[in-house]
């Protein structure tokens, strides 16, 4: 139940006669698409229907095609027919379903290669079938090389790129491109080794480390609040911040991924990535321009200005915990260690919660309370910005006071949107204050949910931009703050994890986090 008056309005929307002509993207230039680890559920349910939904905007030139990767044995029609299968169900949830004749289209540019990452001869047949495509269709051959493997793939696939002439490091046409699936690395000196081995093979304007989150409109939506809006940025700072919630909450568990998450967990999952961008975008200083470099210069001086969290520190001030069997929204969910490939005595995290300072003029000691869990009890991405109270005087003292702070809460995902909490009076010939929403929904307001994420990122790292991927320094900046923290967790007893039952917010050690500093979480 909410805890706000009914007096809900939704905000009128409507784009101004003065305002910008909107931008269409440009179709790119055709481009082979080589999918390392094309077996995979993220091939499948992410990477093919965004290429397929990229393909039928007229984003993608009919001339790409795709080179699903991978070491099963398969063939370019039993490959084609799995795709089918996988895209027509995830469009199904978005969109119209495609008709045959738009997916034979499609599928005809769809081919498979079975080959062993490590393996100089399965490299060198690639290149000739990439060679062989390029001449069938008259195009220069420009490739872009996505890893979706295992992390553990993406050094022999480097080295074997860039052995098999397929890196053209310093070449302008045709163009190679690698985009490198998150986690980049498992703490800072192997998120160093990888940057060292990718670049020794690719220039670092070949290199697009993605995180699916800076695809998320909503994501790209903070800097235009911020910086295309006076009214914000004004306010955004200590003197008028009084603290900061990002909250990354998924009611989901990890299904089959079990193997991958019990050596991440949420730590190495969500916080190091997708959680230091959203960071950083809500507390970076206005970029100089809109390019990539200086947008990435304003996140890596956030980044550096996190105060480190160091190992002895992390027992009292990082909230570390895991599932046990619970129910959600009527569900049974049985406990994290019942997960198929989680061990029995896991001590890995699926739920963390801590503050963060960023030490630099603009927050000096305005808290960051950051939380993450599995199988909490709803999905919800949202960052929630607390203004002052106001002074003690007039309404904020009884019988009327304390009056709840102002809010600005950005939902990043799902029912997109960005709402503003203030008090009003209710109407009547008493002074009775109520908080108030007003809310702007993406959905309501542009008539659809937002696209996904992939497309984006896809269609950027074929044209070559990138803003929304992660510069090297970037990542060693966020493991460099992430590291120390894992350290200090990796010296408690697997059987000393905090735990907490599916379906519910967390320990309760997370709730007295930030009430000892006398305020709640936004979303309980
Ligand atoms: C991935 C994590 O990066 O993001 C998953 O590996 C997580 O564990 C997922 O579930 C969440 O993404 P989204 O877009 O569904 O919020």
């Amino acid at each position: 139940m909410s805890r706000f008056y009914d007096l809900n309005r939704h905000m009128t929307a409507e784009t101004y006669d003065n305002s910008p002509p909107l931008d269409k993207p440009n179709p790119t230039e055709p481009v082979t698409l080589v999918v390392f680890g094309a077996s995979g559920d993220l091939t499948r349910r992410k990477l093919l229907p965004a290429i397929f939904q990229l393909r039928c905007q007229g984003l993608l030139p009919e001339t790409s095609s795709i080179i699903g990767f991978a070491r099963s044995d398969k063939t370019d029609e039993s490959f084609r027919k799995e795709l089918r299968d996988s895209t027509r169900d995830y469009l199904t949830c978005r969109a119209e379903p495609a008709d045959d004749d738009t997916w034979g289209r499609f599928a005809r540019r769809v081919f498979y290669h079975r080959g062993a990452y490590d393996d100089a001869s399965d490299f060198a047949a690639l290149r000739k079938r990439i060679e062989e495509l390029a001449a069938d269709d008259h195009i220069s051959g420009n490739c872009l090389y996505y890893l979706a493997t295992p992390p553990t793939a993406f050094a022999p696939i480097i080295t074997q790129l860039g052995q098999a002439g397929l890196a053209r490091r310093g070449q302008n046409s045709p163009w190679a491109r690698i985009v490198i699936e998150k986690p980049f690395g498992r703490d800072l000196q192997s998120a160093h080794k990888l940057n060292e081995q990718v670049t020794s093979v690719f220039d670092e304007n070949q290199v697009f480390r993605i995180d699916h989150y800076l695809g998320k409109e909503t994501v790209q939506n903070i800097m235009v609040l911020r910086f295309a809006n006076s009214i914000f940025e004004h306010l955004w700072s200590y003197d008028y911040i009084d603290h900061v919630q990002i909250t990354v909450a998924e009611s989901e568990g990890v299904s089959q991924r079990g193997g991958y998450y019990d050596q991440a967990g949420a730590l190495r999952d969500i916080v190091q990535n997708h959680m230091m961008h959203l960071l950083c975008l809500v507390a970076m200083d206005p970029p100089v321009s809109l390019t990539s470099d200086a947008i990435h210069n304003e996140k890596v001086k956030v980044l550096d200005s996190l105060r480190p969290i160091p190992p002895e520190c992390t027992a009292n001030g990082v909230v570390r915990a895991q599932y046990t069997a619970g129910s959600i929204e009527g569900v049974e969910v049985p406990a994290y260690r019942q997960t198929p490939n989680v061990a029995k005595n896991s001590g890995t995290e699926t739920f963390v919660a801590f503050k963060a300072y960023v030490d630099n003029w603009r927050w000096a000691s305005v808290p960051f309370y950051l939380r993450t869990g599995k199988c909490l009890p709803q999905r919800c991405t949202e960052i929630s910005i607390h203004f002052e109270d106001v002074p003690k005087v007039l309404f904020n003292r009884p019988p009327a006071g304390p009056l709840p702070q102002n809010v600005l809460a950005i939902r990043i995902q799902p029912d997109e949107g960005i709402s503003l909490e203030f008090q009003v009076k209710v109407p009547g010939a008493a002074m009775n204050i109520k908080p108030l929403k007003m809310d702007f929904g993406y959905a309501e307001t542009f008539g659809s949910a937002p696209p996904d994420a992939y497309e984006r990122l896809l269609l950027d790292a074929a044209m070559g931009d990138e803003t929304l991927f992660t510069r090297s320094d970037e990542v060693e900046a966020a493991w460099r703050f992430v590291t120390p923290i894992i350290e200090g967790c990796s010296q408690v007893c697997c059987d000393d994890i905090l735990e907490y039952p599916a379906g519910t917010w967390g320990p309760k050690e997370a709730d007295k986090l930030i009430e000892a500093d006398g305020r709640v979480w936004h979303l309980r």
